[in-house]
């Protein structure tokens, strides 16, 4: 193929790549916008080299005009998470676009590769229009945290040294290297549950505070302004350490006493 075609070939594939970037860059968008944690924390996306798909191409015999229907890489998508249950979150969300179709999907996260590879991958057949009409093409998603990146990324390189061939020392620390990587998923994966209990304990607490302190209002509007600094001075007392059922058993007082004012 002379490059001019290959040029022509790729362009298809450039835009699909961009397209799912920007798509899933406003997933991130609309989380931060919520103001809610996003599974999503970066996006990268590439097509393939002439070289490497030729190389590809040689090494299982494929013609060239099959390409597009064999070599299932071409355009390729990795979505980095944080944490490991991130990858569950990310995958759910794509099941539910309408704007691609999942053909098949391998999870080497739970089926590690020997190599100590780790990562959620899924094939999907994405529709790009084109001058010259629409073009469904074959994209992979690879879906990893931080962790698994940093090593894919690392093994890849040393790859390329070897030419596929690393000794076996080498490939046994990278082995061990990437159980480590994943160790330090799974712990991190425990402090993020940390995180979640007491960014909700959080919530539940100002949620009393402020039923308190509009309580410790209307007090003052029923005229019971003693009453209302003392409770004023019992809150802040609590509002640094006090425990939950301290706060709602301050709450229940306040209620108490204003059902006595009205009805008195
Ligand atoms: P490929 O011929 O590489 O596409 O393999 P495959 O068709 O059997 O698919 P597989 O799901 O195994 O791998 C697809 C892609 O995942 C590769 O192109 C790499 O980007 C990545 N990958 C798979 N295994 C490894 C690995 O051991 N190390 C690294 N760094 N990446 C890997
Ligand atoms: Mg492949």
């Amino acid at each position: 193929m002379a490059i001019s075609d290959w040029k022509k070939f790729l362009m298809p594939y450039e835009q699909a790549v961009e397209e799912i970037k920007v798509k899933l860059k406003s997933i991130r968008k609309e989380y931060r916008r919520k103001n809610e944690y996003s599974p999503i924390e970066f996006i990268t996306g590439r097509v393939k080299e002439v070289s490497s798909m030729l190389e590809k191409a040689n090494k299982f015999g494929i013609p060239i005009n099959r390409l597009e229907y064999e070599l299932e890489d071409i355009g390729g998508i990795r979505i980095m998470c944080q944490f490991v249950d991130d990858i569950d979150t990310v995958v759910k969300l794509l099941r539910k676009r309408t704007d691609m179709q999942i053909l098949y999907e391998k999870d080497y996260v739970k089926n590690v590769k020997p190599s100590g590879y780790r990562s959620y991958h899924m094939i999907i057949k994405y529709p790009v229009n084109m001058i010259d009409g629409q073009k469904e093409l074959l994209i992979e998603l690879q879906i990893r945290t931080l962790a698994m990146n940093f090593w894919a990324t690392i093994e890849h390189s040393l790859n390329y040294k070897y030419k596929h061939q690393k000794p076996i020392e080498i490939s046994e620390k990278l082995k061990s290297a990437a159980d480590a990587a994943f160790r330090l998923d799974e712990e991190m994966l425990f402090i993020k549950d940390e995180i979640k209990d007491a960014q909700k304990l959080f919530e539940v607490k100002s949620d009393i505070i402020s039923s308190i302190m509009s309580s410790i209002l209307t007090l003052t509007s029923l005229g019971r302004i003693a009453d209302a600094s003392r409770y004023q001075i019992s809150l802040n007392k609590l509002i640094e350490d006090g425990e939950v059922w301290e706060l709602n058993s301050l709450l229940f007082s306040i209620h108490r006493d204003i059902d006595k004012y009205k009805e008195g």
